[in-house]
């Protein structure tokens, strides 16, 4: 079973370049169904959801090809199918397909995508948006099937989900007539997809606002689009060099979207500086501890960052709280954080860090994405070995995550554990 090895205690330092964002390449991908010609996506990266969804989308007739960061993307044969719970449960942004192929064929089905460790994630409101669009939907134990001509309109959001906000804004694209999606999420990867399809032809107004408004029936075409920084990616390997007392150059992004981040970086004592196109960071003397932080919808501190929050403030003398507004389960960080010695705890939705124990190495284990990446930071600044498994989850958004952290000076690698 493969796993990182890590020999804590270094200071991570030096420049690394900033990875292409996973949570806006996953809904361009969907979307590309909808365009007529080749797309290519440059500043792609390379991690296990992007290639899982292109199996899926390979299983539908839709030939792509990944090469040093640039996705071309072939959808001239594609065709609808039902999409098994091989491809639906392994990445939620599998879900975005039925957006994507109702919108382009009349119909689509999946696999239901299931609950994760972080939470239930059901799509009760990807299939309201649906049904606001007057598909028909048939749900079942295989998975829901939608059907129709979509009809647009008035699209209420009760709830800023991005998934369901993004399913919205493809099927919207292909609807008849104009459709006002309210409520929408506005996270940068919203805004991202909206900036592609506009790219490729469609009519969208209000981008970046919770207000879109998208006249369907344009005829998308063929387009090129290049992927900004992964926001979280660089929250995270920010969080990382400050939890090792290091300092780094972090090339390819201006962080323009990143003030839930810094704001909650800045309440910790870590000032970062930005110019066009990086975020320096060189680490604080000392990290603070932070009375009270939410996770919220963007603008907000977003959930993403939550675990490697907590092992941030794990080093920071004196009590901290964070509240997990997002996902009922997104704790899977506390109990591994407490055996590299760490005094935290779950109440509720309230993470409590005591802060201010040296970590120590310890074997951890990751049971989810941001979990993971957060274990990996603790033990760059613990002391002494570690190994943590789960590194397949961390492979679904993190491209090469020892590659990185060696550059920067880190005792890191992949190893086979038994
Ligand atoms: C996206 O997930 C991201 N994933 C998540 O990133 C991110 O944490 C999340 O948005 C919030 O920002 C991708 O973009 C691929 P939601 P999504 O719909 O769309 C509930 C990561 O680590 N909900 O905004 O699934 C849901 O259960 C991942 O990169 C419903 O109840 O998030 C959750 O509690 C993790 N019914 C809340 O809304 C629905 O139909 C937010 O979910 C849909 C969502």
């Amino acid at each position: 079973m493969s796993c990182i090895r890590i020999v804590g205690g270094r200071k991570l330092e030096g420049e690394v370049m900033l990875q292409g964002s996973k949570n806006a390449v996953l809904p361009i991908l969907a979307a590309s169904v909808l365009c007529n010609g080749k797309v290519v996506i440059k500043r792609c990266p390379n991690i296990s959801d992007v290639r899982e969804l292109l199996q899926a989308l390979d299983s539908a007739g839709i030939k792509s090809s990944l090469r040093d960061g640039e996705l071309e993307v072939d959808t001239v044969n594609a065709t609808p199918i039902f999409f098994g719970p091989e491809y639906a449960g392994k990445t939620r942004g599998g879900v975005l397909l039925l957006g994507a192929f109702l919108g382009r064929f009349g119909e689509a089905g999946m696999a239901y995508p299931g609950g994760c460790v972080i939470g239930a994630r059901p799509i009760d409101l990807h299939c309201k948006v649906f049904r606001m669009m007057q598909a028909k939907l048939k749900e079942s134990e295989e998975g829901v099937t939608v059907k129709g001509k979509l009809k647009g309109g008035k699209i209420k959001l009760p709830y800023p989900s991005v998934g369901a906000t993004e399913n919205g804004i493809l099927a919207a694209v292909c609807a008849e007539g104009v459709s006002v999606i309210s409520g929408a999420a506005t996270e940068p990867e919203v805004t991202e997809l909206c900036r592609f399809l506009r790219k490729a032809g469609a009519k969208i107004r209000g981008i970046g606002t919770s207000v879109l408004e998208i006249t369907g029936g344009s005829r998308l075409h063929g387009v090129e689009y290049t992927l900004t920084g992964d926001r979280i990616v660089a929250g995270t390997y920010l969080g990382a060099t400050a939890m090792t007392g290091g300092e780094i150059l972090l090339r390819g992004t201006e962080g323009v979207c990143m003030k839930g981040i810094f704001d909650s970086f800045s309440a910790a004592g870590l000032s970062v500086s930005r110019n066009r196109d990086c975020i320096r960071l060189h680490a604080p003397g000392k990290i603070l501890p932070i009375k009270e932080l939410k996770t919220a919808p963007y603008p907000g501190f977003p959930t993403d960052m939550q675990s490697q929050m907590t092992a941030i403030l794990s080093l920071a003398e004196g009590e901290s709280k964070i509240y997990e507004t997002v996902f009922e389960s997104r704790f899977g960080v506390v109990p591994e954080l407490k055996k590299m010695g760490a005094d935290v705890q779950n109440e509720g939705r309230c993470i409590r860090i005591r802060g201010g124990n040296r970590l120590h190495g310890e074997t951890v284990y990751a049971t989810d994405l941001r979990t993971g990446a957060a274990l990996v930071s603790a033990a760059l600044a613990a002391e002494g070995e570690s190994i943590v498994y789960g590194d397949e989850y961390i492979d679904r958004g993190y491209e090469d995550i020892c590659k990185t952290f060696r550059l920067l000076g880190a005792d890191i690698s992949e190893t086979d554990e038994k």
